[in-house]
């Protein structure tokens, strides 16, 4: 049976996909029958496919929004000379310039230029074996980051061992980054490579390095330095070549003022340091990533990209996101899991919610422009809706049996509407309290 490399390719063209699914259609038309191995080598081959589409497929929407900028960028031109602002190289250009040097992305997304220049540095960086510091706010992509820089380096083939250094107990920590020699301690039952020696000629991410108590920042010194180590119990130096990415949230330079992190290990590990933005000071990359989720949940949930009704979208292009990027991604996933064809207020998670005094002018103050008629009668009978039960609640200080005998309408019925516009008769009752 004809078949292809499963192995996935970066430069798949459609025309390279179109010839592995015609050689896929031959052999099925031609085959009287299949034994279960050739079953089993054609789904693998279907799975190849399907693999290079979807990464076919994310470069081309990377390209897209690319162009899309370089488009405005290009308009620039036309302007008179005089009028001309300085020349700039506009993210859209950074971008594509990445692209074009076949920069492994790993499905980091976005365009501000502090990110850009977080890429920038990555990439210079990927090739040296220089130590590399990553810090910024919990969810901005440090890990991310730390992939990045190994997949665009000549270690790519190699191991990336991650460790998270906050979470191994103190009196594991030597032999877990270093390994022990058997006998070295009650349990030592055999000898044991450590984190440092599986991540050799590849490379080794320190997650949460600022966790590192401080015997164990003497011991990575140690390795830093010499590029050898000990394993505990064990006097024989072996030689290690790993490349050391470290990431924290926290500001290793005023640890280290403070005595709690050795200011010459961070020094070390800082030859180069990239600093993430959190999302709100790249608040203008929210539209664009909450599209990039809503596809990537739509793939992984096998379902078309979940729409956001029109407040909802105005909400989370104002929320401030304390998690970053991952409570975004995290909310989009959550919204794609939930809604059925829309998603609104009522499918966010409840810390995420608009307080219920922001909510009626949330939706009152949301934009009808490009909205169908249709679209814009739902919108103000939402509106209507909205603005009754809040009236109506604040009334009844949140009693909903009170105001369901008031209005004449079915508790139930109240009850479904207030879970649709996200409201809580709590939050009248706390209302009135405070008051
Ligand atoms: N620019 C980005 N584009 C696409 N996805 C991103 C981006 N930044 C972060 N993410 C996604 O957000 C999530 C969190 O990223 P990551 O784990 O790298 O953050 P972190 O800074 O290491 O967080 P923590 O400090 O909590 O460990 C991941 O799912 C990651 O894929
Ligand atoms: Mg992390």
């Amino acid at each position: 049976m004809k078949s292809f490399s499963v192995k996935r390719s970066s430069t798949s063209t459609y025309g390279s996909l179109l010839e592995k699914i015609e050689i896929l259609r031959s052999t099925l038309r031609w085959a009287s029958k299949f034994e279960r191995s050739e079953i089993q080598n054609l789904l693998q081959q279907c799975n190849a496919i399907r693999d290079e589409t979807v990464m076919q497929f994310r470069k081309e929407r990377f390209v897209q929004a690319t162009t899309s900028g370089l488009a405005e960028a290009d308009n620039e031109e036309l302007e008179p000379l005089s009028r001309r602002p300085p020349r700039r190289v506009s993210a859209a250009q950074r971008r594509q310039a990445l692209v074009d040097r076949s920069f492994v992305f790993e499905g980091v997304f976005g365009e501000s230029p502090k990110l850009l220049e977080a890429l920038e540095i990555g990439e210079k960086a990927a090739p040296t074996d220089l130590p590399v510091l990553i810090d910024g706010e919990s969810g901005t992509g440090k890990e991310l980051l730390a992939k990045v820089i190994h997949a665009n380096g000549k270690r790519a083939g190699m191991p990336l061992i991650s460790v998270n250094c906050g979470a191994i107990p103190d009196n594991l920590l030597e032999s877990e980054l270093f390994g022990h020699k058997k006998g070295a301690f009650t349990g030592a039952t055999s000898d044991r490579k450590g984190m440092f020696e599986t991540a050799d000629k590849g490379t080794i991410f320190l997650d949460e390095v600022g966790d590192l108590p401080l015997h164990g920042q003497v011991k990575l010194l140690r390795v830093l330095q010499s590029n050898e180590l000990q394993r505990v119990g064990s006097d024989h130096a072996i030689n290690v070549d790993t490349r050391i990415v470290a990431a924290t949230n926290k500001d290793l330079k005023v640890l280290s003022e403070k005595g709690e992190f050795r200011e010459d290990l961070y020094y070390r590990l800082s030859v180069l340091h990239v600093t993430l933005p959190p999302l709100r000071e790249r608040r203008d990359e929210i539209p664009l990533l909450i599209e990039f989720f809503s596809d990537e949940a739509a793939e992984q949930l096998q379902r078309s990209p979940v729409r956001l009704t029109p407040r909802l979208r105005h909400h989370l292009l104002d929320y401030p996101y304390p998690g970053n990027v991952r409570e975004l991604r995290n909310i989009i996933f959550r919204l794609s899991c939930l809604a059925d064809q829309s998603a609104d207020i009522e499918h966010l998670p409840e810390t995420v919610r608009p307080k219920t005094d922001q909510l009626s002018k949330l939706t009152a103050g949301v934009s009808t422009e490009g909205l169908s008629l249709t679209e814009m009668r739902k919108h103000a009978s939402e509106a209507a809706e909205l603005r009754f039960l809040e009236q109506g609640l604040h009334e009844v200080s949140g009693k909903v049996v009170e105001l369901a005998r008031r209005s004449g309408m079915s508790r139930s019925y109240l009850q479904t509407l207030m879970k649709k516009h996200g409201l809580s008769a709590k939050g009248f009752r706390v209302q009135r309290d405070s008051s």
